[in-house]
């Protein structure tokens, strides 16, 4: 049975209830999924993990102002709670734990989570305060549900490197577990923001992997330049401001906002690659912010 919870005080209710002592047996483990809802099979893939290596599973919904750098966003960010719901319970989650704004930041909080050098490239340089937004919020669901393992997506490899570090810097008790990215069958990534894409803009999203791919097979066949692997792979992606989709007559804006290759664990630029790196991407498509990214051993 799924229980949707939505104040702190009932969360840790409910816990203490269902969660015994001897937290290191597996069947006794708390498990917790952080999302901002608009669940799909990534978020799925994330619970399925958590549900076959812990007796309790938590997800948290929670659209988190405190990590959007536009009001817009904020505002259009979908909001489909009881399909949510229905997902958290084919997959198997004890406990959704959606709380409100207010309950999450009764007034604006004055502690912060400051992140440093992990946020100064990729969608850090770009979404100024963004990652001190993550690692707060994270770090109060954290404080709230006490998980012993949480799960994350490679999708978000920044996110996933700034949380492994969060939870190194503050001792936290926490096992940070990295799931694959899940993608639609032509390769896109999947995202909630994917369904704000037109038919028309939806078919041009797929060339950020496509181009992620190109690098792969540049490094692959010898390449070490970064630069030069970075701007072959970048001119895989339709390069005029407004391309226009053979087979529909209306055009799209497609702007690539980053391609950059990095050490995996610290997030900055590698201009030679001679050991493993993590190539990672932003592209506009209409009003939409699309990221991807692969790890690629030369
Ligand atoms: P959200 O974008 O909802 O993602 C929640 C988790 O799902 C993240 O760990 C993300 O990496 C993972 N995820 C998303 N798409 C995925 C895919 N296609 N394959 C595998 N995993 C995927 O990331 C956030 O929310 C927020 O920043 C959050 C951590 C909840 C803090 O507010």
């Amino acid at each position: 049975m799924l229980e949707r919870i939505e104040t702190i005080e009932a969360l840790r209710e409910r816990l203490a209830e269902i969660s015994p002592a001897a937290p290191k047996h597996e069947v006794r483990r708390r498990a917790l999924v952080p999302t901002m809802g608009a669940l799909h099979d990534g978020h799925a893939a994330l619970i399925d993990a958590a549900r076959r290596e812990c007796g309790v599973v938590v997800v948290s919904i929670f659209v988190n102002p405190l990590q959007f750098n536009s009001q817009n966003d904020l505002a259009r960010y979908p909001r489909t709670l009881d399909a949510d719901a229905a997902l958290c319970l084919d997959h198997g989650a004890d406990v959704l734990f959606a709380p409100s704004a207010q309950e999450v930041y009764p007034e604006p909080p004055e502690c912060t989570v400051d992140v440093g050098h992990l946020a100064d490239h990729l969608c850090g340089k770009f979404r100024p305060g963004h990652f001190r937004g993550v690692a707060t919020v994270v770090l109060k669901f954290f404080q709230m549900v006490q998980p012993h393992r949480a799960y994350f997506g490679e999708k978000d490899a920044q996110q996933l490197a700034i949380i492994r570090r969060l939870v190194g810097d503050f001792n936290l008790p926490i096992d940070v577990v990295e799931v694959p990215t899940v993608r639609e069958s032509d390769g896109l990534a999947m995202s909630s923001r994917n369904r704000h894409l037109s038919p028309e803009e939806r078919s041009v999203a797929p060339s950020l992997y496509e181009a992620l791919n190109d690098a792969r097979r540049r490094i692959l066949d010898g390449e070490r330049d970064g630069r030069a692997i970075r701007e072959a792979a970048a001119a895989r992606i339709p390069q005029s401001e407004q391309h226009v989709v053979p087979g529909f007559s209306r055009t799209v804006n497609v702007r690539l906002e980053y391609l950059e290759i990095v050490d995996p664990a610290t997030m900055q630029p590698v201009e030679e690659v001679d050991r493993p790196v993590r190539v990672a991407g932003a592209l506009w498509v209409g009003s939409t912010r699309l990221i991807d990214n692969i790890l690629v051993q030369p």
